[in-house]
């Protein structure tokens, strides 16, 4: 079977990993991919939005399933188009990819099946929204509609953040993202992402795991894409998720399935756990990254063969099998990153760091220069290890990554501190 996988990041580079360990592989093309990805694809230059472009390489090089990793070529229909030619495609169709690509369209869901979140309001209008907000409760968070690559939701903490995070929206600065916005209830409680796949008769539960979005230690400072996470999250008991599977996640499957456009692919779940139970912040509609960092080293079924079962409808023959070990990931970012960084920084210790077979490097922001690897992008690498506790898992990555060396690197040493606080109590 030959594969074209679509993507550049660390997340491109686990899926790419995954696939090459199984069986009945032929070849894998990626575009754009990665050095890192190019240890087990090869790298191709394809415009993913001209979907004819796509369809004519997939002709041509008689590929059988496309894997789309990000978001962006899911919510403009690529799996729609691709899937009227007879391609496998994982990943799901337009109409269910708006579950991540407006947050309205979310919101009217839950609504509609009760699912519980944030309660909210959306505007399309500046004046209706400050006119809302003054007689509001803070801090309140307002979204963007869209896809804002991760920069479109704003937790003001008073009347004037919350007026200018409005404004920002109504002014362009998420482009058509920002047309339309939500203002939602701040929910309290500890964050947790929980996966399951599903295809257009039934769906499997993945598994848990916890991000760190902010930049800093202890979780302070802007968000970024994500700066380390770890699999399984133990916050996540089994009545959690009992509770998430029958509120959340089936009630939005049967929603996509009364609107014609049965969810197929990961539905990735960003949920709070509040004193009322968990409730859902967001919905991704593709594995996260660096979630999937954690996830695939985890995952001891062929991934391939899951994949393929997930797009022919036969997910429920697939036997979902993981490694009992904890899996943490440290993403190594460009110093000053979510702001402006540099690039072009030589990197070395890659090769020494993977010595250890407990340790894999997934690259994001690299580039080759002949035989060299240089820092291209803010989020740059990624180091995976694993521990029968979480603990175990953040010391042996932090090891790994003293062997890594650029010029003004920057990684938050404290990935999995609240479970790493449990693990302490117990
Ligand atoms: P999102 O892009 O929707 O995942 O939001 C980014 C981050 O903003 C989330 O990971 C949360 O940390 C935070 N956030 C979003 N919505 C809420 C909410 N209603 N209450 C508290 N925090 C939120
Ligand atoms: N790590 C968050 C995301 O992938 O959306």
């Amino acid at each position: 079977m030959n594969i074209l996988l679509i993507g550049s990041g660390g997340r491109e580079n686990a899926i790419a990993k995954g696939l090459y360990e199984s069986e009945g592989l032929k070849k894998i093309f990626c575009t754009p991919g990665n050095p890192g990805i190019e240890n087990f694809a090869e790298s191709i230059d394809l415009n993913t939005s001209n979907h004819n472009e796509v369809l004519n390489y997939c002709n041509i090089n008689n590929i059988n399933l496309v894997v789309i990793g990000p978001e962006v070529p899911l919510v403009e229909g690529l799996a729609d188009f691709l899937t009227q030619y007879d391609i496998l495609v994982f990943g799901p169709k337009m109409l269910s990819a708006k579950l991540e690509g407006s947050k309205k369209f979310t919101k009217e869901i839950c609504k509609k099946y009760e699912i519980p979140t944030a309660k909210f309001n959306s505007f399309n209008e500046e004046i209706m929204a400050i006119e809302f907000l003054k007689k509001q409760k803070f801090p309140i968070v307002i979204k963007a509609d869209g896809l804002a690559a991760g920069k479109g939701v704003i937790i003001a903490e008073n009347l004037d953040e919350g007026i200018s995070a409005i404004q920002k929206n109504f002014s362009g600065a998420f482009n058509e993202a920002g047309k339309e916005i939500i203002i939602e209830e701040f929910l309290i409680g500890e964050e947790v992402s929980f996966f399951v796949l599903a295809d257009e008769n039934s769906f499997k539960e993945l598994t848990s795991a916890q991000d760190h979005k902010r930049i800093g230690i202890n979780d302070t400072g802007p968000n970024t894409g994500g700066m380390g996470a770890y699999s399984p999250a133990p916050i996540m008991t089994s009545k959690l998720k009992k509770e998430t599977i029958e509120r959340i996640i089936k009630p939005t499957l049967k929603a996509m399935k009364e609107l014609g456009c049965p969810f197929t692919g990961v539905l990735y779940a960003g949920l709070m756990i509040t004193n009322e139970g968990p409730k859902l912040i967001e919905y991704n509609v593709r594995f996260g990254d660096p979630e999937c960092q954690v996830i695939l080293p985890r995952l001891k079924t062929d991934l391939l063969s899951l994949m393929i079962n997930c797009c022919k409808n036969k997910l429920s023959e697939s036997i979902i099998e993981w490694d009992k070990r904890y899996a943490l990931t440290i993403v190594m970012a460009a110093g000053g990153y979510p702001e402006s960084y540099e690039t072009g920084q030589l990197i070395t210790g890659i090769d020494l760091a993977e010595k250890d077979p407990n340790i894999t490097v997934f690259h994001a922001g690299t580039r080759k220069d002949n035989n060299s690897i240089l820092t291209n992008g803010g989020r740059v690498i990624s180091v995976t290890s694993f521990g029968s506790t979480v603990k175990e898992a953040n010391t042996s990555a932090i090891d790994a990554i003293n062997l890594i060396k650029w010029n003004n690197s920057y990684y938050r040493s404290d990935i999995g501190w609240r479970a790493i606080k449990r693990e302490d109590n117990e």
